[in-house]
């Protein structure tokens, strides 16, 4: 799999709603192919910067680029995954991941054909047939990152996808999302309130405050490109969480 990851920028970015305005003159910028997490506590504008990104909200002033160019939310370079899998529920797993691929007007049999090689990558093949009714939570999620991944995206936007689910079942989709990525050349923005998530996912964590209405904090992950379950017992990994816990209660108090 070869998808070049897209830039992202943004230039004193501010966003307000009527009296509130959760960012604030936010400037970042994430390399091509960077694994970046968007980590805060809730209501500090982690889902309002993952929207603008993905052009699904305007910003009250400043500029977010994707790429060279700028972005519209129908750009197929682009997807999006909801915390919610939002699986159609009348459609059969593989006519969910087809979805995207027939809005952009693919053949049948190359909608299938991507579609079935989407779903082998989340390890759900011998489910195409299955109604989402009859599917866990964890492979609900499984079905919305396939139709996510079918048009090749160079950029993965994620909005908290695995905050639902059993801690075991999270763990492991954790561990795929990372090894999808370890194999693509994608560039993902991850929103998670969790440190320890951030810590095992990503190569670099942007701690936004809802103090200062943006990011506080840009910090590099000192862990191996390549993560497994062994990973949380390295030291460094310990040294991490500890970190960000402490600068999380410092912006917090
Ligand atoms: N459409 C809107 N109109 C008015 N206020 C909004 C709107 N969208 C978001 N907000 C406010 O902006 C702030 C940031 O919201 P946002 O959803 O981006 O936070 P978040 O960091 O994603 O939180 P959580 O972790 O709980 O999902 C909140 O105070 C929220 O109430
Ligand atoms: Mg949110």
């Amino acid at each position: 799999m070869s998808l070049l990851g897209l830039s992202v920028e943004a230039k004193d970015l501010t966003k307000e709603f009527d009296s509130l305005a959760p960012l604030r003159s936010v400037s970042f910028k994430v390399n091509p192919g960077e694994f970046v997490a968007l980590l805060g506590p809730s209501g500090c504008g982690k889902s309002t910067l993952l929207k603008m990104i993905a052009g699904l909200r305007e910003p009250t002033r400043g500029k977010i680029s994707v790429g060279e160019d700028g972005i519209t939310s129908a750009d197929k370079r682009v997807s999006y995954v909801f915390q919610d899998a939002y699986l159609l529920p009348w459609r059969k797993v593989l006519g969910n991941v087809t979805l995207p691929l027939e809005l952009l007007g693919a053949s049948k049999v190359e909608a299938e054909y991507k579609a079935r090689k989407a779903l082998e990558r989340v390890g759900l093949i011998d489910f195409e047939s299955y109604y989402p009714a009859d599917l866990s939570g964890g492979m609900k999620m499984r079905v919305s990152l396939a139709r996510s991944l079918v048009t090749e995206p160079n950029l993965l936007l994620l909005d908290e996808p695995f905050a639902a689910l059993d801690e075991v079942t999270r763990l492991k989709l954790d561990q795929d999302l990372r090894d999808l990525w370890v194999e693509s050349q994608m560039t993902v923005l991850f929103v998670t309130h969790s440190i320890s998530e951030a810590a095992f996912l990503t190569d670099r964590i942007f701690m936004l405050s809802k103090k200062i209405s943006g990011i506080r904090y840009e910090i590099e992950n000192p862990l191996p490109k390549s993560r497994s379950m062994e990973t949380r017992s390295d030291s460094r990994f310990g040294q991490l969480t500890q970190d960000l816990f402490s600068k999380f209660q410092e912006l917090e108090s």
